[in-house]
C-alpha cells in the first residue's frame, strides 16, 4: 500500500472525520506532513505556543492531565486546543510508543474547520467530552475533600 492509502486508511478510522468523502480527506491529507516520533519523546509540550495539531495514525501517545494519563490511539488527535484558542498548549503529550501523526499547521486546520462545519461540530463534542472528564474528576476530588 502506498502512502497516500496508508494516510487515507487513518483518516478514514478517525471518528471526527466519519462521513467525509474521499476528495475532502484528501484535501486533509494534502494540508498535513507525516511525523514520526520515537517513544518517550514530547510531541507537543504544556506552555509552547500551538502552532498545529496533530492526528495519529499509528502508535499511541499519552497526555499527561495533571498527573492522570489519557491515551491517544490511530484515529484520536490532539493539539486542537491551544490552535482554536490562540493560547499555549495545555498540556504534554508523549509518545508512549513510536507514533506515526499527520501534522496539520494552525492555519489550514482553521480554514478547513470553516469549510467543514460538520467537522467543527465533531471537534467541539469532543472538546466538549474533554472539559466534562476534567470537570467530574475535579467534582469527586472537591466532594472528597468536603
Ligand atoms: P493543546 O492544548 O493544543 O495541546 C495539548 C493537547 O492535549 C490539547 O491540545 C488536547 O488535544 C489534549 N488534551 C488536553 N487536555 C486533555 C484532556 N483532559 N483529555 C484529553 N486530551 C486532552
Amino acid at each position: 500500500m502506498d502512502e497516500v492509502a496508508v494516510g487515507l486508511g487513518a483518516l478514514e478510522r478517525t471518528p471526527l472525520f466519519a462521513g467525509l468523502d474521499r476528495e475532502r480527506l484528501e484535501s486533509v491529507l494534502s494540508v498535513g506532513r507525516r511525523v514520526t516520533i520515537d517513544a518517550g519523546q514530547a510531541v507537543v509540550e504544556r506552555g509552547d505556543p500551538g502552532d498545529a495539531m496533530y492526528i495519529m495514525l499509528d502508535g499511541a501517545a499519552e497526555v499527561d492531565v495533571g498527573g492522570r494519563f489519557h491515551r491517544l490511539e490511530r484515529g484520536d488527535f490532539f493539539g486542537e486546543m491551544a490552535v482554536l484558542a490562540g493560547k499555549p498548549r495545555e498540556a504534554t503529550v508523549k509518545a508512549a510508543e513510536p507514533v506515526e501523526a499527520l501534522r496539520i499547521p494552525g492555519d489550514e486546520f482553521q480554514a478547513f474547520l470553516a469549510h467543514n462545519p460538520q467537522i467543527a461540530s465533531g471537534m467541539l463534542q469532543s472538546l466538549v467530552e474533554r472539559l466534562r472528564e476534567v470537570q467530574d474528576r475535579l467534582d469527586s476530588w472537591i466532594g472528597g475533600v468536603w
